[in-house]
């Protein structure tokens, strides 16, 4: 195995999932349902795209449907096999077979790079990539096997970033770079969720990296930062210091699906290009959004 080559990710799925609240109360924000599917399974299912072979999940209290959704459920499996319903069946049996799972659990939330440290002793000595579960990323080359793709070429770490408004760059951390080519940029800096005149690019990090294993050491002596809590962005900071990080712009729609608008826009797009709801989806949306005088018509649901 060459030493550049990128098998494992960590997904932090510890948060607490405040932009949530209520739904993440008691279920985890990860396991929210965009259509049919969990948030957290297009990351997983991004990785396994992108060549990761293992997957470290960072859970915390209060997220075990996380673990039971990559298990095998055996008593469904019986009762879809029992009642002929073949295609869910083999739906059910890829979901626990898409990768390896190891679970790490964060016994306090102290921050997405406190996360990133519990995966240290799994991670050992080779790059890695981080992805955060509620960034969707839909694109025909995966967000990840695109840093990945960087990654072989540049050998330090990539962050995936892409340009966002200036008025919003106080919801990112913004990279301070310098443009090499088409996309790639050298990373001089970094600024956690800046105010609009303070930051120096609208390049906003967008929960995609991979990253060295030097990280760790960074990690372990990184202090709590903004919100007391311990900030991947201000390790990141550290290691740009010590060896050459690029930026890469991924290709592709985005969708952060952590936050209640950006959950909704996700969910229509995903419904719409989905091949069996799409259509009437779409009929719906045209209907209930026709100027007045249209005629608003409600489904009648099968009972
Ligand atoms: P966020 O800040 O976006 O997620 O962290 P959150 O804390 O769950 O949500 P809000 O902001 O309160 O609504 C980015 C990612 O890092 C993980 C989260 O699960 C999310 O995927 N994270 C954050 C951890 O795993 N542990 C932490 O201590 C903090």
């Amino acid at each position: 195995m060459s030493r550049f080559e990128v098998r494992k990710a960590v997904i932090p799925a510890a948060g607490m999932g405040t932009r949530f609240l209520p739904a993440t109360k008691a279920s985890p924000k990860e396991m929210l349902p965009l259509v049919d599917k969990p948030l957290i399974q297009y990351a997983v299912e991004e990785a396994v795209a992108s060549g990761i072979e293992d997957i470290i999940i960072i859970t915390g209290r209060g997220k075990r449907a996380i673990e039971d959704h990559f298990d095998r459920s055996v008593e469904l499996e019986e009762i879809l096999k029992g009642s002929g319903k073949a295609h869910l069946l083999s739906q059910m049996r890829h979901i626990s077979s898409l990768a390896n799972f190891c679970y790490v659990r964060q016994t306090e939330a102290l921050g997405l790079g406190h996360a990133v440290l519990c995966a240290q002793r799994l991670i050992g000595d080779e790059p890695f990539a981080v992805m955060l579960g509620d960034e969707i990323i839909d694109a025909p080359v995966p967000g990840l096997a695109q840093l990945i793709h960087a990654y072989k070429k540049r050998h330090g770490a990539i962050l995936g970033v892409q340009e966002v408004p200036h008025q919003d760059v106080n919801r990112y951390g913004i990279v301070s770079s310098r443009t090499i080519a088409a996309g790639l940029h050298r990373v001089e800096d970094l600024v956690e969720k800046p105010a609009p005149e303070e930051a120096p690019s609208n390049l906003a990090v967008i929960g995609r990296y991979v990253l060295p294993p030097e990280i760790f050491s960074i990690l372990r002596k990184t202090r709590p930062g903004k919100n007391g809590e311990i900030q991947l962005t201000d390790a990141l900071r550290e290691l740009a210091k010590k060896s050459p990080m690029h930026a890469l712009e991924v290709q592709g729609q985005r969708y952060d699906a952590g936050d209640k608008l950006g959950f909704l826009i996700a969910t229509v797009e995903f419904a719409l290009n989905n091949p069996s709801l799409g259509p009437a989806f779409g009929d719906y949306l045209q209907n209930r959004i026709r100027p007045s005088g249209g005629r608003r018509t409600t489904r009648a649901r099968k009972g």
